[in-house]
């Protein structure tokens, strides 16, 4: 698609004053400012500290203000001088709780230190204003992946990129660009679903957005960590070398395209090199080939895992020197000095150059440069006022409406019509741990790292069972009597006390899910939901009401014994703050669901298949024991509407086109046209898939190739028009080069195909 690769991004400057300086200008003050700097406050700003390092205590000491204990801040910017500081202490902190911890951090570097260097302050806002009290909460990204609304990843970046810069955090570690190909993986939420192409586009539009707000983003986590083997956090992939450029890098390509100022490096490894340790993955791919020029930082102590976990290296030292030379230039240390030390050390014997140590601290203060931190380093508090809008919270709860996904409706377990929307008023229970849990809305890296304190968060946050209050009087509730309680499974006395509420109600709203995790917190060993949760699905459904079932998880836990005797299927993924009203607006009627599985939704616990598979992972031959072929619980790309649309017309403007034209750039153009042929307006995601028919590498089923969301008023029709270019119809050979072949591709969208030949 053209639309893969977003322009590159005019990053805005930060600081006014540095504005309307140009490169040039902005680089001779750092060559100036590099030539002035010691090998000790180079290494310096090489080194990246978590601020409880720093600070006094816990945060709960004072609250809303975090303490630093001065000695330890000395010690680390004038004795280490250490150039970034990262991450909440214990939880999210007002704007003026911000603003008082970085102007404290830069009074030090500023009025302490020989050159007086601002410190690059760095924050996990991976969907919104997370770690900043009352700042907007946007869905997950699995969840904006659902929406595919690049313009409203776009929207979602502006208004975290300019939350994070109001609470003076220029520094931003989103968006997650891996592709999540293992739904166990506990980082599944964090990204924007299964497919590459749409990691692509909404990942870099975020990321452009975020960095036109003025704050520098990270593409995270470069490469291989979202195919996890074994399901578990930080543990090697499932992928070939050849895989991982299919499908694991293409959105990085395009986040480097748009722009992207800075990139983490993936804590796990590819074919049994850590990426940390990679020269090729780090600085022959990512420089070399996809062009990044920005800063490459760490994960978390992931050059001392380096010698402790993954044993490439002997020593620390060693470790050093491995990531040094695959090209980092960034040590998320983040707990000692060890990394400094060692780095010193091995310049000092001649092990390391002093030119390589100068290549990432040019880079990093560059990054220092661009955000306008050499011209602004203190709080600007009239920003403070741009946190949580009304307009931006507008924009959030579109985002969790244009993302709630319905994935059944129907009429035959309903008795004769779809059991939603429900009738404003109607008569319902509502019941289901996910019912009344402000965790269960939001998952983790919300107000704490793994976001389950719900106690935290703002008043006046309705839970899902608030915001149907608002749609019907007619509620009755069983389950936990407090939102901000912790999330806990149905109890027998509340499965028995919902089976006889349901008597007395026209339908069921039961809402399961999980509460919050985040990294290998959320490590799982069963994709099963807990048989509590499925037990009092089943109860209730064994009353003989409609069941409507809300899912509100991170990941798609398996339901499928509660799926065939539940008259709707609703699935919320982690909408945030907004996402209880979006829900009860798409449960009354209110909205109109527009989202789309971005994943396959698996069934069964061994059969995680994604929809881009192979042709032999789900063959029937007839002969099995068990039921074979491709057997998910819901496809990619399903999601039903109030409406109903038709597709008709597709054309391919070429029956054959010259392997040739495509190779110099010539494009193939799509079109089709799409109706809404129901009684209300919707929005529609036109999905456009490719398949080639016969290839040397075995093809997978189809790909998608393009999408666009459009809105349609009922009767209303739209042509949608694609273009494809060689790329689209190229797969990743062996040499890791692209491969165009000739012959025979379909083309595939809302149910027409059209078959073209490449010549
Ligand atoms: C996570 C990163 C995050 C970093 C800083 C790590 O453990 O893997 O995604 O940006 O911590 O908080």
């Amino acid at each position: 698609m053209a639309t893969t690769v977003l322009p590159a991004a005019a990053f805005a400057h930060g600081g006014t004053a540095s504005a309307d300086r140009d490169d040039a200008s902005m680089r001779a003050r750092v060559d100036a400012l590099l030539a002035r700097m010691t090998l000790e406050e180079k290494i310096g700003q090489m080194t990246q500290l978590n601020v409880g390092v720093v600070a006094a205590g816990s945060a709960e000491q004072r609250p809303g203000r975090v303490t630093l204990d001065l000695a330890k801040l000395r010690e680390a910017l004038v004795t280490r001088h250490v150039g970034s500081i990262i991450n909440v202490l214990d939880a999210a902190l007002p704007a003026e709780g911000w603003h008082a911890l970085v102007a404290q951090i830069q009074d030090v570097a500023m009025n302490e230190t020989r050159l007086g260097v601002p410190v690059l302050y760095g924050i996990d806002f991976v969907h919104g204003a997370n770690y900043t009290q009352n700042g907007t909460i946007f869905p997950h990204n699995v969840a904006m992946g659902a929406t595919f609304d690049v313009a409203l990843a776009r929207r979602a970046g502006e208004i975290t990129g300019a939350e994070a810069l109001a609470s003076a955090l220029p520094w931003n570690f989103a968006p997650v660009l891996d592709v999540g190909r293992q739904p166990l993986w506990p980082r599944f939420y964090e990204t924007f679903g299964e497919d590459p192409l749409v990691a692509a586009r909404l990942g870099s539009a975020f990321l452009a957005g975020s960095q036109a707000a003025g704050v520098a983003g990270t593409m995270k986590h470069y490469l291989g960590y979202g195919a996890p083997r074994t399901g578990r956090d930080r543990t090697p992939p499932a992928l070939t070398e050849r895989e991982v450029r299919e499908v694991i890098l293409p959105p990085f390509r395009a986040a480097v395209a748009a722009g992207a100022r800075t990139v983490m490096v993936n804590s796990g490894e590819i074919d049994g090199v850590p990426v940390h340790a990679s020269r090729r993955w780090l600085t022959d791919v990512l420089r070399g080939e996809l062009g990044f020029d920005g800063v490459i930082v760490t994960d978390w102590e992931d050059i001392i895992f380096l010698h402790t976990r993954h044993r490439v290296a002997a020593t620390m030292k060693d470790a050093v020197r491995i990531a040094l030379d695959a090209g980092v230039d960034m040590s998320m240390t983040p707990h000692d000095y060890g990394f400094a030390d060692e780095l010193l050390a091995l310049v000092r014997e001649g092990t390391m150059s002093e030119r390589r140590v100068d290549e990432s601290v040019r880079r990093i203060l560059m990054l220092k440069a661009e955000v306008g931190l050499l011209d602004q380093p203190y709080p600007d508090a009239s920003l403070a006022a741009q946190i949580g809008t009304p307009a931006s919270r507008a924009v959030a709860r579109q985002a969790a409406r244009d993302a709630v996904t319905l994935l059944k409706n129907d009429a035959a377990t309903a008795g004769g019509a779809p059991v939603l929307p429900l009738a404003t008023g109607a008569r319902v229970l509502v019941t289901g741990p996910a019912a009344h849990s402000l965790t269960a809305l939001n998952g983790g890296w919300t107000y704490t790292w793994q976001g389950t304190e719900g106690w935290r968060f703002p008043e006046g946050v309705p839970s899902l069972l608030e915001a149907i209050r608002t749609h019907s009087p007619n509620v009755r509730h069983v389950g936990n009597s407090d939102a901000r309680a912790a999330f806990a499974d149905p109890t027998d006395a509340e499965i028995a006390a919902a089976v006889a509420a349901a008597q007395e109600v026209d339908v069921a709203i039961v809402a399961l899910g999980e509460t919050g995790y985040a990294e290998w917190i959320g490590d799982i060993g069963d994709l099963t939901l807990s048989r509590a949760q499925l037990r009092l699905a089943e109860s209730v459904q064994a009353t003989g009401v409609p069941t409507v079932l809300v899912l509100l998880e991170g990941r798609p836990r398996l339901v499928r014994e509660v799926v065939p005797g539940a008259a709707a299927v609703v699935m919320g993924y982690w909408p945030g703050m907004e996402g209880a009203a979006a829900i009860a607006e798409v449960l009354f009627g209110a909205a109109n669901p527009s989202g789309r599985l971005p994943f396959t939704y698996p069934k069964w616990p061994n059969a995680i298949t994604t929809y881009d598979h192979k042709f032999t992972e789900t063959l029937d031959t007839g002969f099995l024991r068990e039921a074979g072929g491709f057997d998910p619980e819901f496809e990619f790309g399903h999601g039903l509407s109030y409406t109903t649309f038709s597709y008709g017309d597709l054309v391919v403007d070429h029956d054959a086109v010259a392997q040739d034209a495509l190779l110099r750039g010539g494009r193939v153009t799509i079109t089709v046209a799409v109706t809404n042929t129901g009684a209300r307006a919707g929005k529609e995601s036109v999905l456009l898939f490719t398949r080639q028919q016969y290839a040397a590498i075995t093809p997978p089923v189809r790909r998608l190739r393009g999408f666009e969301k459009i809105e349609l008023a009922p009767g209303a029709s739209r042509t949608v028009r694609f273009t494809l270019g060689g790329d689209d119809l190229s797969y990743v050979g062996h040499d890791g080069r692209p491969v165009l072949e000739l012959g025979a591709f379909d083309v595939m969208v809302g149910g027409l195909t059209h078959t073209f030949q490449v010549t």
